[in-house]
């Protein structure tokens, strides 16, 4: 199996491991244009690497660190001077230093600065307040900002800035509904919205009415579609798996998320696969049945 390329930007919910299953029951060809509405750390079409995408997300930063990527202003050599003059600044003054970048980044919207802060804080986790105010406290390491880190990082740069050189790729800060609007017969939509009753973030809420309108958006657009969502843990089950989404064929994959300050939303969860075609997978498995 190919090794899972892992993006420079980190956020709770990332869907690394699940990537393969992913890739193996995606439905496309060479012109089938991608979209993806809920980008996030965009690891799941970055590993997909489409000739044409659309990555989108309604949080501003994300999209600013990739379009910033792709205009050139943010390179491999200039995020390796940055983390290493940062970063031994953090060495010496610790914590005060992460919560003088942290004001920094909630006045200027640097996309270093969004750089640093994501991979020196708690879990690598992408949070705001309802200022639209970075809020993570600090991930305590020493010397976290190695050799070894940066050079980790800017690797991740440098490969994610040949991937957006060598494809036609669009990067749009918006809400999924325009998204999904610019699909056609010929496109491919992933979909990974935040999870009902999970979400941590002010960029991230999400209610039953987000449910039902992005399963109509989808139904609208003609488009072949993955959703990823949970199907169930230890205590409950997703009861919208049925109620709104019965229409659709189901993989699941069992996946574990750290994140959470509630104990029910630290266990292991099964995860679903939710498409409107019938998937590779379950073709497979058909034909093994008969
Ligand atoms: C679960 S994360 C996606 C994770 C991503 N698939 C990954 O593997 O890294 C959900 C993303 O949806 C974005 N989001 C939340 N509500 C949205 C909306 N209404 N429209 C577009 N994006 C939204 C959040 O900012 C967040 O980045």
């Amino acid at each position: 199996m190919d090794s899972v390329f892992i993006p420079p930007i980190k956020i709770q919910g990332i869907k690394t491991k699940l990537v393969p299953l992913i890739k193996e029951n995606v439905s496309l060809s060479r012109h089938t244009k991608w979209i993806e509405p809920f980008m996030g750390s965009g690891v799941v079409g970055f590993n997909t690497a489409p000739r044409t995408a659309v990555f989108a997300d309604v949080n501003p930063h994300i999209i600013k660190f990739y379009n910033r990527i792709k205009a050139g202003s943010i390179t491999p050599q200039i995020a390796r001077e940055f983390l290493e003059e940062q970063g031994s600044i953090l060495a010496q003054r610790d914590d005060e230093y992460y919560y003088e970048v942290r004001d920094r980044f909630n006045s200027r919207h640097d996309s270093l600065d969004f750089l640093f802060l994501n991979r020196c804080c708690f879990n690598g986790m992408i949070r705001f307040n309802r200022d639209f105010c970075f809020n993570v406290p600090y991930g305590h390491k020493p010397n976290r900002f190695n050799k070894a880190y940066v050079t980790k990082i800017v690797n991740q740069i440098a490969y994610i800035a040949e991937l957006i050189k060598e494809n036609d790729w669009s990067f749009v800060c918006q809400p999924f509904e325009k998204t999904i609007c610019l699909a056609d017969g010929d496109s491919f939509i992933y979909c990974d919205p935040p999870y009902i009753g999970r979400h941590v973030d002010y960029y991230d809420s999400w209610d039953e009415q987000s449910e039902l309108a992005l399963r109509d958006a989808l139904v609208a657009s003609g488009a072949r579609f993955m959703l990823s969502t949970w199907d169930h843990n230890e205590y409950r089950k997703n009861e919208y798996i049925a109620s709104v989404w019965g229409f659709c064929h189901k993989l699941t994959k069992e996946h574990f998320y750290h994140v959470g300050a509630k104990k029910i939303n630290r266990n292991a969860i099964l995860e679903a696969l939710l498409t409107n075609y019938v998937p590779e997978e379950l073709e497979e498995r058909k034909k093994a049945e008969c």
